[in-house]
């Protein structure tokens, strides 16, 4: 079923995805998007964590091209949804078991071909789960504004751990889904992050942010 599902989108795609399919609620998607025109002077790579079909790396990306922003996008994700045991944990937590299998129904060829579809051949796509992240998937180069989006509490937590010390002096990381209550449990595993690091955390239309500071 889940083989037919994306070969139908592989061939459908120029019907489908002839528009961006932006998965950020538009009060978080401009915000991300200000906050890339706002750091455009702090140095490191555009990042991106769960794409899922790159609709917002889409927009972001030609945001950025269009108004002289020359640095890299870089996207992670599994393409193929979450990992089972880190739905397992958030499904302990209360996350509805319906949910488990959002996301998995991808590939990478197949965002390849969306981003390609919308001239965005440059983005950089790295298949990989983001608690096994590294510096070397960005080429080596810092972070200047991150989106993390997820959604589960354990790779929102590791993630966090990995990205920080990649995140240069005045840049910033999102992350998304988390508002006061959600079936999403991404805010656990910031507050976890929060507490063990020490790094604080504000929130602003679900989202949290974590800014380091310019003198850090
Ligand atoms: C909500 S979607 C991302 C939506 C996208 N940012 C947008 O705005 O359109 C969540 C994505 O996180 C990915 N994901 C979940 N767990 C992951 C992990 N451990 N490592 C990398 N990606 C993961 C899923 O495959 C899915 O594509």
């Amino acid at each position: 079923m889940k083989i037919l599902k994306i070969a139908a989108r592989h061939a459908l795609v120029p019907l489908l995805y002839r528009y961006p399919p932006v998965g950020l609620q538009p009060e978080r998607l401009q915000y991300y998007l200000r906050n890339i025109i706002e750091k455009k002077d702090i140095p490191g790579v555009v990042l991106e964590i769960g794409c899922n079909l790159a609709g917002t790396s889409i927009v972001a990306h030609n945001m950025m091209r269009r108004l002289g922003i020359n640095k890299d996008y870089i996207c992670i994700d599994t393409f193929g949804g979450f990992i089972p045991e880190q739905f397992e944990a958030d499904r302990a937590l209360g996350t509805p078991n319906v949910l488990s299998n959002m996301f998995s129904a991808n590939g990478i060829g197949l965002v390849r071909k969306i981003i390609n579809q919308h001239n965005c051949n440059d983005i950089k796509l790295v298949q990989k789960d983001c608690t096994k992240m590294n510096s070397a998937d960005l080429g080596g180069k810092p972070i200047s504004v991150c989106l993390l989006d997820v959604d589960l509490s354990e790779p929102v937590r590791l993630g966090l751990e990995r990205i920080w010390p990649l995140v240069s002096p005045g840049g910033v990381v999102l992350v998304d889904d988390c508002p006061p209550s959600s079936d999403w449990k991404a805010k656990v595993g910031v507050e976890a992050f929060s507490k063990a690091s020490g790094v604080s955390v504000s929130y602003l239309f679900g989202l949290a942010i974590l800014e380091k500071p310019l003198n850090a």
